[in-house]
């Protein structure tokens, strides 16, 4: 069920107008819906209440302040990346002990970070870095807490970009070195070992690649719980697919339960799962402004406020996402949405079926509150968007739009002196 919805005519967030929004706080605007948050919080965890995992949102999906604070009240740890998300994390009020943290790079500083953080458990991507970290938390006089990233080579048939969990990516150790990895580890000083990882890619459009990988991790799980006191995780990451446009369904929580709860009962595990993007892509719109309406001798291009530097799904994974009119219309053209920045790329939706606009009006990009606003840059010397959440009828500016000021912060014209 989307918040987003129109009342006479004119879309809403929430209880609020968008159009209202838009003229108060400019455009292109990134509006976030407090309520669908805590809906899809509550609606996977009561789907998977039989075994209460700790959920660990992905705060690469977005990592806004005020979403992770929204996130973390309902009970939420964090997925993080980097030093950079780990501090989001924190700063947001998730408590170290419930933040994992991944990446195939981690650097020294990042490493040292966490571990004077004390986070729950590294996600290990290779042997060498399990080595880093064993030297890190030597060097501190601490213990760095583990979990190895297993890639259990399972298709999730998704984009070829964000597939993470086949063997000719780059992301973890594959199940065959796995067992070695861990044998690494225990042998090594510094280190506990905590538990096993995976992550499929996203989005994942149903339940099979989750049962898939389990049955595959699962001997190893066993063995490892046997053997290895401390080994007491089993983190599932995310990717639960969500719906993008209005007739693809999205993965329902109480199919994924019924097919991953076998394999997670009678584990005697403590289950993570990563969610991102089934928490936040339709929790999130982006509203952009009709600036021209451009009619070339091969087809009629809206440009609008809106870019690539703003949302870059569209040209990097060609990922289709839904644009409606902010003022319901019935009337359609086609045609392709674009943007202002300077490349071919620079497109929103192309060859589709629009409503019919013209300079002054508004559209509202859907499902955009997933990998938009945190893949969002300064490319043609653009300030980024201001950020917006809504509760009820309630609103709060939770990013204020970057200004010029702030686009050469830092930088200076050196004097050769
Ligand atoms: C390790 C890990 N966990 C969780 C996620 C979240 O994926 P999604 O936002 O699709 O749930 C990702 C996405 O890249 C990831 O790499």
């Amino acid at each position: 069920m989307s918040e987003f919805t129109y009342r006479n005519g004119m879309l809403h967030a929430e209880g609020v107008s968008v159009v209202d929004l838009a003229e108060r706080f400019g455009t292109p605007l990134y509006i976030y819906s407090r309520t669908h948050l805590i809906r899809q919080y509550q609606a996977l965890a009561e789907a998977m209440k039989p075994i209460a995992p700790q959920f660990y949102f992905a705060i690469k999906s977005n990592s806004n302040l005020a979403v992770i604070e929204t996130l973390g009240a309902q009970g939420a740890g964090a997925d993080v990346v980097s030093g950079g998300e780990l501090f989001r994390a924190l700063r947001a009020g998730i408590s170290a002990d419930r933040i994992v943290f991944a990446g195939v790079g981690k650097t020294v500083a990042e490493i040292d970070y966490a571990l004077s953080e004390q986070i729950r458990f590294f996600t290990v991507e290779s042997e060498e870095e399990l080595t880093r970290i064993s030297e890190r938390a030597v060097a501190a006089g601490c213990v760095g807490r583990i979990a190895i990233r297993v890639n259990p080579d399972v298709d999730p048939h998704t984009h070829k970009y964000t597939s993470t969990g086949k063997a000719e990516n780059k992301f973890g150790v594959d199940l065959s070195r796995a067992e070695k990895a861990y044998e690494q580890a225990l042998q090594l000083p510094g280190i506990e070992v905590a538990g096993l990882h995976m992550h499929l890619g996203s989005p994942i459009m149903t339940p099979a690649p989750y049962a898939e990988a389990l049955e595959k991790v699962r001997p190893l799980c066993e063995r490892l719980k046997k053997e290895v006191e401390t080994f007491r995780h089993l983190d599932i990451g995310g990717g639960l697919g969500i719906s993008y446009r209005p007739e693809q369904a999205p993965l329902d929580p109480r199919d994924f339960a019924s097919a991953v709860l076998p394999a997670l009962h009678g584990l005697g595990l403590a289950v993570g799962m990563e969610p991102g993007r089934f928490y936040t892509g339709n929790a999130g719109i982006l509203v952009t402004r009709v600036e021209y309406v451009k009619q070339n001798p091969f087809k009629k291009f809206v440009i609008v406020d809106a870019a690539m530097n703003d949302l870059l799904r569209p040209p990097l994974y060609e990922a289709h996402h839904e644009i409606v009119a902010v003022q319901q219309t019935d009337e359609q053209i086609f045609g392709d949405v674009v943007g202002p920045v300077c490349e071919s790329a620079d497109f929103m939706a192309q060859n589709r079926e629009l409503p019919a606009v013209e300079s002054g009006n508004l559209l509202a990009i859907l499902s955009a509150g997933a990998y938009g606003f945190v893949m969002a840059s300064n490319y043609n010397a653009r300030g980024r968007a201001a950020e917006v959440m809504v509760s009820g009828d309630r609103v709060e500016e939770v990013r204020a739009r970057e200004t010029w000021e702030e686009l050469v912060q830092g930088e200076r014209i050196p004097t050769w002196e």
